[in-house]
């Protein structure tokens, strides 16, 4: 596609403001401040585009709550990567009849990637008739337009057509952290996994323009945002489509350059475009934490061919060998599914031994849900589900001794940690991270929120660190 039709033009942006200003001059005319809801389901691309949602929403007047009894607006962004997530939304639409029964004039809105899919949206066309409006991720910068139409037409709006995707610049945010940020790099995917749906919900892969993304991060190092996480579905194909001769590794020296004290970490990359080049970068720039998610699904090479994967066992445990030689201090997490279609036992325990050779920091586990349309769910699928969980169970076991093991590696020692935000807990009332990632939990006052402090650990467990703030050395 040429790169005029994968931009959304200025005029176009303009517009869409416009059915915004129209949307405020509505909301000041009622009285009161409407209020609006958002509920967001899934990855932090999700968590990136309800920062929009919420943007867009703010601009046209609306403050936040988190009752539905009381939202003029409910906007659900949904999930599509496993049937569990599909559930639980339709579960909440579900119980907002209520709600919208109650409050008629309610709007109830259904995005995601959920909504992208035609099954979903026939689905609510039929059977959810309170939802008012359904749009998929490629609609998001239209929602102005979508709302107002909703409002002045008063007809549902089903907005699922654009498969390919565009890329809007310029869209308001609303961040719900002073610290953290979360910068969209890239939307898409192209690479068809055969168990996964997001290529057919998210459309191809589109790279935003370097500058754009440059003055963002700026923007926010300027605001004082410490840790940026750029995000992308698999950040390390970043720039094919630009044809600038630049890519992801680039990209990371050109935001290091930008000064300040901040932390740069990305997600998601693809074990078959990492390079040693992205290592060396990664090595190389200062801002950039020594962190890395690089999911490997499986430790079994029948299953990775199945899975479409592309890269081998050895190749992927090539690449991380690579990888800490230039950096020993690297925390590496990772994905794996466990019962794709038609795996043994043998072969799902070659992913056990997989991590046990690997000693990830920490894992995201899943076990395979069929997502209709995709080639996987079409296949046989003889293991039953108790024998799945079993080998799931054997996975998280062997998962949860090697972290603890880890995490008990940290205690005595002094780490860098940012603070992030305050938790609530007597003992531990701040929450921090750790350059790589970790969490720990924290004694000392409120005030370090947004600071980078020296954290001494005192205790671990499975899944975080605990420890105090002591002066630092300098
Ligand atoms: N079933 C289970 N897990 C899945 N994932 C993606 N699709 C499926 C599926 N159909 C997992 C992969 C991916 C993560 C975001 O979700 O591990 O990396
Ligand atoms: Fe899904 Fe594979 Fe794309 Fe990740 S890289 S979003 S698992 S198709």
């Amino acid at each position: 596609m040429k790169r005029e039709d994968v931009l959304i033009s200025p005029a176009e942006m303009g517009r869409q403001r416009d059915f915004t200003q129209r949307l405020r001059q509505r909301s000041e005319g009622l009285g009161r401040r409407p209020l609006a809801m958002v509920d967001t389901f899934g990855c932090q691309q999700n968590v990136a585009d309800s920062q929009r949602i919420m943007g867009m929403l703010r601009d046209m007047g609306y403050g936040f709550t988190e009752d539905p009894g009381a939202a003029d607006v409910i906007v659900i962004n949904t999930c599509a990567i496993r049937e569990n997530a599909e559930k639980r939304v339709y579960g909440l639409l579900g119980r907002l009849t209520h709600a919208k029964a109650a409050s008629p004039e309610q709007v109830i809105c259904l995005c995601g990637c959920m909504a992208q899919q035609q099954a979903v949206a026939d689905r609510v066309r039929s059977s959810y008739r309170h939802v008012d409006l359904v749009f998929g991720p490629q609609a998001l910068w239209k929602f102005p337009e979508l709302l107002w139409e909703v409002y002045t037409r008063r007809r549902r709006v089903f907005s699922i057509e654009d498969e390919h995707g565009a890329i809007a610049e310029g869209m308001p945010v609303v961040r719900e952290s002073r610290v953290k940020a979360w910068v969209s790099i890239m939307y898409g995917c192209n690479n068809f996994c055969s168990y996964c749906i997001v290529p057919y919900v998210r459309g191809r892969e589109r790279s935003r323009d370097p500058q754009a993304i440059l003055e963002e991060v700026r923007q926010l190092v300027e605001e004082g945002y410490k840790d940026i996480t750029l995000l992308g579905q698999n950040v390390n194909s970043y720039g094919r489509d630009l044809e600038i001769g630049m890519d992801f590794a680039d990209l990371l020296t050109a935001i290091n350059e930008i000064p300040g004290d901040y932390y740069i970490r990305f997600m998601t990359s693809h074990p078959k475009d990492a390079t040693d080049k992205l290592f060396d970068t990664m090595a190389r720039c200062s801002h950039v934490a020594k962190q890395l998610h690089l999911p490997v699904q499986s430790g079994n090479d029948r299953v990775l061919q199945a899975m479409n994967r592309r890269y081998t066992r050895e190749k992927y445990l090539g690449q991380v060998a690579y990888a800490r030689s230039v950096m020993p201090e690297l925390v590496l997490t990772s994905d794996i599914i466990i019962g794709f279609p038609g795996e043994t036992e043998a072969e799902a325990m070659d992913t056990v031994s997989l991590i046990e050779q690997v000693r990830y920091d920490a894992l995201f586990t899943f076990i395979y849900s069929p997502r209709p349309g995709t080639p996987a769910a079409a296949l046989p699928d003889p293991a039953g589900r108790a024998e799945k969980q079993l080998w799931f169970d054997r996975l998280l076991e062997a998962q949860n001794r090697i972290s603890a093991e880890i995490h008990q590696g940290y205690v005595g020692k002094t780490v860098r940690v940012l603070v992030d935000a305050e938790s609530g807990d007597a003992r531990w009332p701040l929450q921090s991270r750790t350059e790589g990632g970790r969490l720990v939990h924290l004694a000392g006052p409120k005030e370090a929120v947004g600071q980078f402090v020296q954290a001494k650990v005192l205790d671990s467990n499975t899944w975080a660190l605990f420890g105090e703030i002591v002066p630092s050395e300098n």
